[in-house]
């Protein structure tokens, strides 16, 4: 559970995270429909090296939806350095699951010279398809119907790898369960937000630093082809891709995943 918050900053009445470990910071950005406690599993094994910080986004956890207009990616990566201010850190290796991985490109974008390396977990730098965005679009009706439960029930055990769903319903359940936290209008506030976010395929191109793409062989939410390309982009880059995995390493493969998100900062220290 989140053990530090913080108050009025960059526009959020709360804004709440976790922290643990010691070492230079990893900071670790959930996707939709989550919250900081989907890196439970991963937290444990990266925390005797690294300082790890867990925000919940605004309008997931304890972190509120911004006091004033629309909720954006880029107002998520201002939440995300100010809780990195709010901490004294200055630079860290920054990791985004899907939708964090899109907040953390924008955050990338705002603020390069904060970053030590980038690890986007299932997620890419192009923009929402036209397909995607009518899609949205229709999830965002339902939900104003009051349709949570029928969205989540369909939506949930897509996130997952054909074994995972054979073989560890227990997985699911736990992710339902932390996906019915999140109230129908932070849902719809994030889904409008992923929908606005622009091609951050520049951010790759321009990158100071290395980017690791980690990818789940059987993720059919994230395009493997854009992914693959978009490897290309960086001029330092890596790809990993997990089998038996669908869009949910963290609880999927948790061990594989903390040590590509270890090794990466490694690498990137001894450069
Ligand atoms: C997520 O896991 O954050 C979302 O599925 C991303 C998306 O819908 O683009």
């Amino acid at each position: 559970m989140p053990d530090s918050f913080l108050s009025d900053a960059a526009g959020f009445s709360r804004l709440s995270y976790t922290r643990a470990g010691a070492g230079p910071t990893l900071i670790l950005l959930h996707g939709f429909p989550e919250n900081s406690g989907l890196w439970r599993r991963v937290v444990p094994l990266l925390q005797d090296h690294f300082t790890v910080l867990c925000p919940d986004l605004p309008g997931a956890g304890g972190s509120a939806l911004p006091s004033e207009g629309e909720l954006t990616v880029e107002r998520m990566a201002d939440a995300v350095l100010a809780i990195a201010d709010n901490e004294g850190i200055h630079d860290f290796h920054l990791a985004g699951h899907s939708m964090g991985g899109y907040v953390a490109l924008a955050l990338a974008e705002k603020a390069p010279d904060r970053l030590r390396s980038l690890t986007l977990v299932h997620s890419s730098a192009a923009p929402d398809t036209e397909e995607k965005k009518a899609q949205r679009r229709k999830t965002i009706s339902l939900l104003e119907k009051g349709g949570k439960d029928a969205f989540l029930r369909e939506m949930i055990p897509g996130l997952f790898g054909p074994k995972t769903k054979e073989t560890n319903a227990a997985l699911l359940n736990e992710q339902k369960e932390r996906a019915a936290a999140l109230p129908a209008e932070a849902m719809i506030a994030f889904l409008g937000a992923m929908m606005a976010r622009p091609d951050r395929r520049d951010v790759l191109r321009n990158a100071a630093w290395p980017v690791q793409f980690l990818l789940g062989e059987d993720d059919f939410i994230i395009s493997a082809k854009d992914v693959l390309e978009q490897a290309a982009l960086p001029a330092r880059a890596g790809v990993a891709v997990y089998p038996d995995v669908g869009h949910m390493s963290m609880v999927e493969a948790p061990k594989r995943l903390a040590a590509d998100l270890a090794r990466l900062a490694v690498e990137e220290a001894a450069v």
